[in-house]
């Protein structure tokens, strides 16, 4: 009832009245409430506009409270031109009101967020992190750079070891036949069977600094198919001599051909560095084994076994470590195990050893047997 009173007009007389309905008055107020209206119309657009392209900003709901705010200012000038003419000064009040509350929430809401606003980074700030970050990223790129360079540098060092090892290991057998056939010149038979041997053993030799020239050149691995049996029979005839009188040499060939798809420059390699370990393992006499069998249908293995010293659980743990070795300095270099790991795991194999302190040694190579496709 009050309120219906308050927006009926009540024969109150216009604001223009007050201001004797002077031109000049009257269009200096109607100009300025209308410029002051159109102002603030435009701010809660512009925010509107800010809001719908931002919409990560954080204190969205405060910018919608204060674009009400302002609008509700812009309100009450537009009120002011209007009760120049007409005395409706109950809405203009009420108008009024609304601003009130409006502006009394705003500035509540505001006081709290101070401590935060303040927080906020500044573009420079951000720029600063930005750049810092992008600092740190180069200096990582540059770090993993070197890191690879190492490494690459230390998987160098590793390959011309295991070359120079694998090629010293049948320099040794050359070098051994060689001297069996000048202590047997007087036996042309024996004489001329050792250094057939050598010659052989030359020849893998070549093999060998062929492979490193493949893998210079990037080149695949010579994988082809071979009889393991076959294989292990030519290496036990070029080996036997250089072990030594003290150590027999056992061989246990399977008869059914054993088809492998290998290189078998490495896989000789691998041979030679398993016989050479065993006879280190001998040093007052033993046995070698050689054994070649089918394990089933679809895989087949070559064991090489020894009565010698065996291992320790420590030293079987790491013996396929590169570099890792119980000899003395100028004896071992740790990369015979290693050479062979390497091979099996690139043959798609497995490497089993079996070992213990007095019981002598047993290393499997397990290969997969070649299913199909012709013999070389
Ligand atoms: N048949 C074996 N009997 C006893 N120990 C063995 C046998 N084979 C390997 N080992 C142990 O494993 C270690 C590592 O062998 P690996 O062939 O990798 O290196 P190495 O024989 O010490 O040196 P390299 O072969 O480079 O001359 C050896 O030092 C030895 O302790
Ligand atoms: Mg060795």
């Amino acid at each position: 009832m009050r309120l219906y009173q308050i927006l009926t007009m009540r024969g109150l007389a216009p604001h223009g009245y007050c201001l004797l309905w002077d031109p000049l008055l009257i269009w200096l107020h109607v100009i300025s409430d209308a410029i002051i209206a159109l102002s603030y119309f435009s701010i809660p657009v512009v925010l509107a506009v800010f809001l719908k392209r931002r919409r990560d900003v954080e204190f969205g709901w405060l910018v919608s409270l204060f674009a009400i705010f302002i609008t509700a200012c812009g309100a009450t000038h537009v009120m002011s031109i209007l009760v120049l003419w007409v005395p409706a000064y109950g809405a203009e009040g009420l108008i009024k009101a609304i601003t009130a509350v409006a502006s009394v929430l705003t500035a509540l809401a505001m006081w709290p967020l101070l401590p935060k606003l303040i927080a906020l980074p500044s573009p420079r700030l951000l720029q600063q992190i930005n750049h810092d970050l992008h600092r740190e990223a180069a200096e990582r790129a540059r770090m993993e750079e070197q890191l690879r360079q190492a490494q690459k540098l230390e998987a160098i060092g590793q390959l011309t070891g295991g070359i120079a090892h694998d090629f010293n290991n049948i320099l040794a057998i050359v070098m051994g036949n060689i001297e069996r056939a000048t202590l047997g010149i007087d036996k042309p038979d024996r004489a001329l069977g050792a250094l057939a041997n050598a010659m052989e053993a030359s020849q893998r030799a070549a093999g060998l600094t062929e492979q490193l020239l493949a893998f210079a050149r990037k080149q695949p691995l010579q994988v082809q198919r071979h009889d393991l049996s076959h294989i292990a029979e030519e290496l036990v005839r070029l080996i036997a001599l250089t072990l030594g009188e003290h150590i027999v040499l056992v061989t246990q060939l399977s008869k059914a051909p054993l088809p492998v798809d290998i290189d078998r420059q490495q896989l000789e390699a691998a041979l030679i560095n398993l016989a050479v370990n065993a006879r280190d393992a001998m040093p007052d006499g033993g046995t070698l084994t050689i054994t070649t069998d089918e394990v089933d249908q679809g895989e087949v293995l070559i064991m090489v076994s020894d009565s010698g010293t065996g291992m320790d659980s420590r030293t079987l743990e790491r013996a396929t470590e590169p570099f890792f070795t119980t000899k003395p300095v100028g004896r071992g270099s740790g990369l015979g195990l290693s050479q062979v790991y390497g091979f099996v795991q690139e043959a798609g194999g497995r490497l089993t050893i079996a070992s213990a302190p007095g019981e002598g040694s047993r290393v499997t190579i397990t290969l997969a047997r070649g299913q199909s496709g012709a013999w070389t």
